[in-house]
C-alpha cells in the first residue's frame, strides 16, 4: 500500500492545522492572531489552565510549551482519535473531500485472500443478524430480553442468531455465488471427513461478532441458549484471518473510547464486554476464550497504558489474574503496568452491573490494585511467617518476581514497594497481615501518552535508528518500495526525519530519487548522513548491496519497533507485503521479526543478529558491536542528562 506521489503534500495544504486542532480545543482569544495563523489554547494532552499549546497554521505544526507536544495535523489526529497513520490520513482526507487512496489493484488481488474472506465473514454477520429478526428467532430474543440486552443494544453489537439448521448460513452464502471453500476457510461452515456435505458450525446459537482493530469482521463467537448445551460458548476456529491470540473482542471501538480518556477495561467474556459498554465504560475488550496472551497484552499497551483487568470474582478468574502477573513482568515498562479491579466473590462484572449497578462497578474500578500489590497477595495470602526461614523463604520468592522485571527503574520502585509491605506485615505494631494490602490505592489515572515520551535516553536512541533507516533508504533506494508500507505507519521523533520519509515515499521509483532529496530536503539528509553511527552501519558505508540495506533496515525496523511496544503493526506490514514481492524477502522479514522477538528478551541485544543472512551474506559482526556500543552510549549519556 503506498500513496499516490504528492498526496501528504496535498493533504496538508489542503487542510488547515487549526481547523483540524480547534474541534478538540477552545482558543484563546486573546493570545491568538487568527490573521497571522497563530493560534493558542490549553494544551488538550495535558492538564492546564493556561494556553501554552500553539499552532502555527501557516507551517501546519503545533507545540506545547508545557508538555512538549508536537506534530502536525496527521499526529494531532493519531493522537488525539488513538489511530494509526493510515488511518488518521483517511480520517484527514475525508474532511478535506479527497478522495481517501486505495490499493493497486493488482497488488491488492495477488495479496489478500483476508479480504475476501472477510468479505464473506461480513455477509455472514448480517445473515445472522438478519435471523435474529425472523420469526424463527422468538425464543433467541427471549433469552436477550431475558439477559437484559434491548434491542439497541443488540443492534449496537451487531448480535445475531444462527439457526438449528445443518445448512443454513452455508446455503445462503453459496447461494448467493461465494464459493464453498471460502465459506469453509472463513470457519462458517465445516466439511466433514467422509465426504458429506459441508454443515454449518453455529446452530442455535446467540452470535457475536469480532471484528479486528480496523473494524474488519474475522470471526464469531456464539453462545448456547440451550443450557444443557455441549459448549456453552462456541468460537470461530483459527482460519487465515483469525489468530485468537492476537485478536480481542471489541477492540476497535476500546480504542477509540480510550484514545478519549476512558480508562480501559479488560473483562473475560462477550457478555461482561457488552454489559460493561451498555453501562456506559465503553472501552472494553476481552480476550477470546482463552487466557491473556503476550500479544493481547501488547495490543492493550498500545490503547491504553495501565489497563484494569476485571476478571471474574471466581477461582478460575483470580488464577487468570495471577497467571498475567508473570506475563506481565518481565514487559513492564515506564508508563505501561497494570490494575487489577476484583470482583466480589462468585460474580462476574456482567452479574455486578445487574445487581449492585454502576455506581458499585465504578467504585471496584477506582479500587483497582496496582499490579505490584497483586503480586504481594499472592506470595503472602494464606502463609504463616513466625519465623526466620519462613520470612527468609517469602523474600527468596518475592526477589525471584521482582528479579523477572526487565526495566530497571520499574524492578527498583518494585522493590521499595514490596519493602514498604514487608514491613507493615512485620512491624510489631501492625501484624494484622490483611491491613497490607487492603489500604485505598491511588486512583487510576487516565492515559498519558507524553510520559512515554519524556524519556530522554530512549528518545535518543530512537532517533539515531530512524537516521539509519533513513540513510540506508536514501542510499539504497532499490529496497524502498518493500518498506513504504512501514515507512508510512511509522512514527518519527522529529519534523526533519517526517519530512525525509515523506520525501522518499514521493519520489520512490524515480530514477533520481537521491538528487531529488537533496533539493528538497538537503538539509535533514545532510543531518541524517553525518553522524558517526550512520557512517559505520555496513548498509551506508558500502551502499548497493540491497540485501544488505533489506537486512539493516528490516532490522532497524523491528528494534523500533520492539521499543514502542508495536509489535503488531510490523506483522501486519508483513502481511501486507507478503505475496507482492519476492518469497526471499517475505523469509527474511520473518526472520527479522522473528529476531526482533528474541531482541526484547536478549540481555545483549545486539549481538545474535544477522551475523549470517540466510543467503550466507555477511554482516561484519565487529561493526555491528561498534554500532551497539555506540547507541548504548548515547543512550547513556542523554539518560543522565536528563536526570540531572
Ligand atoms: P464465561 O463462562 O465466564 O462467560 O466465559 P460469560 O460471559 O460469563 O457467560 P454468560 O453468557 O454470561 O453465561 C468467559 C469467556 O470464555 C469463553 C468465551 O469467550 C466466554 O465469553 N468460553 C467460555 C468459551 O470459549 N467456551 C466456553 O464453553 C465457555
Ligand atoms: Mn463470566
Amino acid at each position: 500500500m503506498s500513496l499516490p506521489p504528492g498526496f501528504l503534500d496535498e493533504l496538508r495544504t489542503r487542510i488547515s492545522l487549526s481547523d483540524v486542532v480547534g474541534r478538540k480545543v477552545m482558543w484563546d482569544s486573546r493570545k491568538s492572531n487568527q490573521a497571522k495563523g497563530d493560534m493558542w489554547a490549553p494544551c488538550p494532552f495535558h492538564q492546564e489552565k493556561t494556553a501554552s499549546f500553539h499552532v502555527d497554521d501557516r507551517k501546519g505544526f503545533y507545540y506545547c510549551f508545557g508538555c512538549h507536544a508536537k506534530g502536525d495535523a496527521i499526529s494531532f489526529v493519531r493522537e488525539t482519535e488513538n489511530v494509526g497513520f493510515m488511518e488518521a490520513v483517511e480520517i484527514i482526507a475525508r474532511e478535506a473531500g479527497m478522495p481517501v487512496p486505495k490499493r493497486d489493484p493488482a497488488a491488492q488481488a495477488k495479496a489478500d485472500k483476508r479480504t475476501q474472506l472477510a468479505e464473506v465473514m461480513e455477509q455472514g454477520v448480517q445473515y445472522y443478524r438478519l435471523q435474529l429478526k425472523t420469526a424463527a428467532a422468538g425464543a433467541a430474543r427471549d433469552y436477550l430480553a431475558g439477559r437484559g440486552l434491548s434491542e439497541a443494544a443488540q443492534d449496537r453489537c451487531e448480535i445475531g442468531f444462527a439457526p438449528d439448521a445443518r445448512q443454513g448460513i452455508f446455503s445462503h452464502l453459496t447461494g448467493k455465488g461465494v464459493a464453498a471453500d471460502l465459506v469453509i476457510d472463513a470457519g462458517l461452515a465445516a466439511r466433514p471427513d467422509d465426504g458429506r456435505e459441508p454443515y454449518d458450525r453455529f446452530r442455535g446459537r446467540i452470535i457475536f461478532p469480532i471484528r479486528d482493530a480496523r473494524g474488519r469482521a474475522i470471526a464469531l463467537g456464539g453462545r448456547a441458549m440451550d443450557p444443557n448445551a455441549r459448549a456453552k460458548y462456541l468460537n470461530s476456529p483459527e482460519t487465515e484471518l483469525f489468530d485468537k491470540g492476537r485478536s480481542l473482542y471489541n477492540h476497535g471501538p476500546a480504542r477509540e473510547a480510550a484514545g478519549k480518556g476512558a480508562p480501559l477495561i479488560v473483562a473475560e467474556g462477550y457478555m461482561d464486554v457488552i454489559a460493561l459498554v451498555e453501562a456506559g465504560f465503553p472501552a472494553c475488550v476481552a480476550p477470546l476464550g482463552t487466557a491473556i496472551t503476550e500479544s493481547q497484552l501488547q495490543m492493550m499497551w498500545r490503547v491504553s497504558p495501565e489497563p484494569v483487568i476485571a476478571l471474574d470474582g471466581d477461582r478460575a478468574g483470580l488464577q487468570a489474574a495471577l497467571r498475567l502477573i508473570d506475563l506481565a513482568l518481565p514487559l513492564l515498562e515506564a508508563g505501561q503496568s497494570l490494575r487489577f479491579a476484583l470482583m466480589p466473590e462468585g460474580m462476574d462484572p456482567d452479574d455486578v452491573l445487574k445487581q449492585q449497578g454502576k455506581n458499585a462497578m465504578q467504585r471496584l474500578l477506582e479500587g483497582a490494585l496496582p499490579m505490584v500489590q497483586l503480586l504481594w497477595r499472592r506470595e503472602v495470602e494464606g502463609g504463616v511467617f513466625d519465623s526466620p526461614e519462613r520470612k527468609a523463604a517469602l523474600d527468596k520468592k518475592l526477589r525471584a518476581a521482582i528479579a523477572k522485571i526487565k526495566d530497571p527503574s520499574i524492578r527498583g520502585h518494585y522493590g521499595e514497594a514490596i519493602k514498604q509491605m514487608r514491613w507493615e506485615l512485620f512491624a510489631p505494631k501492625r501484624s494484622n497481615k490483611k491491613g497490607a494490602w487492603k489500604g485505598k490505592p491511588a486512583p487510576v489515572q487516565p492515559s498519558t501518552k507524553s510520559s512515554l515520551l519524556v524519556n530522554a535516553g530512549q528518545g535518543a536512541e530512537e532517533h539515531l535508528r530512524e537516521a539509519v533507516i533513513l540513510a540506508t533508504l536514501v542510499l539504497n533506494p532499490s529496497v524502498l518500495p518493500d518498506f513504504e508500507g512501514e515507512l508510512e505507519r511509522l512514527d518519527f521523533t522529529s519534523p526533519e526525519h517526517r519530512h525525509l520519509r515523506d520525501c522518499l515515499l514521493r519520489f520512490s521509483g524515480a530514477a533520481d530519487l537521491r538528487n531529488r532529496i537533496e533539493t528538497e530536503a538537503g538539509a535533514a539528509l545532510a543531518s541524517v548522513l553525518a553522524p558517526r553511527h550512520v557512517q559505520i552501519s555496513p548498509a551506508v558505508r558500502t551502499p548497493g548491496d540491497a540485501e544488505v540495506a533489506a537486512m539493516c533496515v528490516a532490522e532497524e525496523l523491528a528494534k523500533l519497533a520492539a521499543k514502542r511496544g508495536a509489535l503488531r503493526e510490523i506483522e501486519e506490514a508483513m502481511e501486507d507485503i507478503s505475496g507482492v514481492v519476492d518469497e526471499g524477502l517475505t523469509w527474511r522479514l520473518k526472520q527479522a521479526a522473528e529476531a526482533r522477538d528474541k531482541a526484547v528478551r536478549s540481555e545483549n541485544e545486539d549481538k545474535a543478529m544477522f551475523d549470517t543472512a540466510p543467503s550466507g551474506a555477511q554482516m561484519d559482526r565487529d561493526e555491528r558491536d561498534a554500532f551497539a556500543r555506540l547507541l548504548g552510549e548515547i543512550a547513556q549519556n542523554s539518560g543522565a542528562k536528563a536526570k540531572k
